[in-house]
């Protein structure tokens, strides 16, 4: 399989299908990318994004679903703590500690809870933490499903800053760390060589940092 970050939370898996998580990147489109099935881990624009536009079977919470439904996307809900394959891929719903409301419907339109999830393809699990704190229960996340890649948010602001996320390195044990949703605005600015040097010097862990567009291959 290979992961490429586009660029804030925007991820693509690609291997025995295209997954492409929280379609959003900053400035631009991830149309292009032609995923087979979108997974969404909240209701706000930077990752609801494209979702509608794209219009192919997504996944995300109860409340998400029914508004992609609403628009015409095919879209297999499921809730926190719950697992589902979508054709062949497998989904599990994590929590996440974040809002998640629905921002172009307005402040009625409730988006549910915020999620992260755990993917699995081709043997291989990767943990999309979604936005959120640090929260200890990221410990479960890493006994229960053993991922191979945490890729995690350091922007702080909105979500955990990179001091947070070296401690849910450690929860989770994911031997590949990646840093996300950080530098897409000056609201979120940090710095990932801080995360990589914490870890590195304290853990067995690796830290990748990506570039916008990078890929890699997995397992490493
Ligand atoms: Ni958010
Ligand atoms: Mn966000």
């Amino acid at each position: 399989m290979q992961l490429t970050w586009l660029g804030h939370s925007c991820v693509l898996l690609d291997g025995t299908k295209k997954v492409l998580i929280d379609p959003f990147i900053e400035g631009g489109s991830v149309t292009a990318t032609n995923p087979d099935l979108v997974a969404v881990t909240h209701g706000h624009a930077d990752h609801l994004g494209e979702a509608v536009l794209l219009g192919r079977k997504t996944v995300a919470n109860t409340e998400i679903a029914r508004y992609l439904k609403s628009n015409g996307v095919a879209a297999e809900s499921m809730n926190i703590g719950g697992t589902q394959v979508v054709d062949g891929i497998s989904f599990t719903m994590t929590p996440a500690v974040h809002s998640s409301v629905i921002e172009e419907a307005g402040a009625g339109f409730s988006g549910g809870s915020p999620a992260g999830f755990v993917i699995g393809m081709d043997g291989t699990r990767v943990y999309h933490a979604g936005d959120t704190a640090l929260f200890s229960d990221m410990k479960l996340i890493g006994e229960l499903y053993h991922p191979d890649v945490a890729l995690l948010p350091i922007g702080g602001r909105y979500t955990m800053g990179v001091a947070e996320a070296m401690m849910a390195a450690n929860f989770i044990g994911a031997k590949i760390v990646i840093p996300i949703h950080y530098n897409t605005w000056e609201k979120i600015a940090a710095d990932p060589l801080a995360l990589k040097t914490g870890i590195e010097r304290t853990t067995d862990l690796k830290v990748m940092i990506l570039r916008p567009g990078e890929s890699l291959d997995l397992p490493v």
